[in-house]
């Protein structure tokens, strides 16, 4: 049985782990355990601290996005100096990220990609939201626009709220016995539905068969009440400077509560894990009996 949570003292983002640590880590991560590193602490500097307000997101946004791959950011009101020194955190978080990952991982080191960054500055509890986007609700995370053809997603949170509140979790049942649950009720793709999906550019590149099962089960998950009030499920409060990962499309969780959150995203291709039958792509090809990616 996977503890829903593994500790890790390290308080450098590229604290040097010796190899038999760094795969003992990678496993419990692939296994589905959050890896919660209550003493690395993400620093902003004195200037940076006017950005804890939601004043910076754009419009009805609830995230300031951040693309490492092109120092683009996103979502945001900031403009001129501003704007400038977001970036600088933002990638900022985003190098010492990717430094955590692949000192924690260094297996995954060449095949580890950067996806985007997020800046979370709404408090979670009581944000008024569709079903299908509230991410209170018990979930694994799939994208609507970006499939990706069964690569894991891989992401790095860190509490950056000055004053003491934690950001709250759950993290629900194993991602086995949630397929096994949902399966049924994942409808079948509709035929060419993938193929019109790409062309109209609602999706960037092809919907497989397993990202059309994620998005469902995602879907069926967060809609179904029972389920949300009922399933078995852990509690998690990650106090205000602490920082945690976890490959957020195996391990059901939903955020009840916090503000002020970094996010980044790493994608990370099957083959590349040290087994890839802990990834959805084997559990559900497992379960579906054929080929989905
Ligand atoms: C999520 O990934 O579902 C939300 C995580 C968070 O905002 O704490
Ligand atoms: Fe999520």
């Amino acid at each position: 049985m996977t503890n829903p949570v593994s500790t890790l003292k390290i308080h450098r983002w590229d604290a040097p782990l010796d190899s038999a640590a760094a795969a003992a880590a990678t496993l419990e991560l692939e296994r589905g355990s959050v890896l919660f590193l209550p003493r690395l602490h993400f620093a902003l500097e004195e200037s940076e601290h006017r950005f804890l307000s939601p004043r910076w997101l754009e419009g009805t946004a609830k995230n300031v996005s951040y693309d490492p791959r092109r120092a683009h950011i996103a979502h945001t009101s900031a403009t001129g100096d501003d704007r400038a020194e977001l970036v600088v955190m933002m990638e900022r978080f985003a190098q010492h990220a990717r430094a955590l990952v692949t000192t924690v991982c260094s297996h995954y080191r060449e095949k580890l990609s950067y996806g985007l960054a997020s800046f979370r500055p709404v408090e979670t509890r009581g944000r008024e939201t569709s079903r299908k986007k509230d991410d209170t609700r018990l979930h694994v995370d799939a994208f609507a626009s970006r499939p990706n053809q069964g690569s894991r997603i891989l992401r790095v949170f860190s509490n950056v709220k000055p004053d003491g509140a934690p950001r709250v979790w759950e993290i629900g049942e194993p991602f086995d016995a949630m397929a096994q649950h949902f399966s049924s009720r994942v409808p079948p793709p509709t035929a060419g539905s993938a193929w019109l999906l790409e062309k109209l550019h609602i999706t960037k590149g092809r919907r497989s068969p397993y990202d059309h099962i994620m998005l469902g089960l995602h879907d069926a998950a967060k809609l179904d009440e029972d389920y949300q009030r009922a399933s078995q499920r852990t509690h998690i409060e990650f106090p205000a400077q602490s920082t945690w990962m976890v490959f957020t499309d195996r391990v059901m969780h939903s955020a009840l509560a916090g503000q002020f959150l970094l996010e980044q995203t790493f994608y990370l291709p099957v083959a590349a894990m040290l087994d890839e039958r802990n990834s959805p792509l084997r559990i559900l090809e497992n379960i579906y009996q054929r080929q989905l990616a």
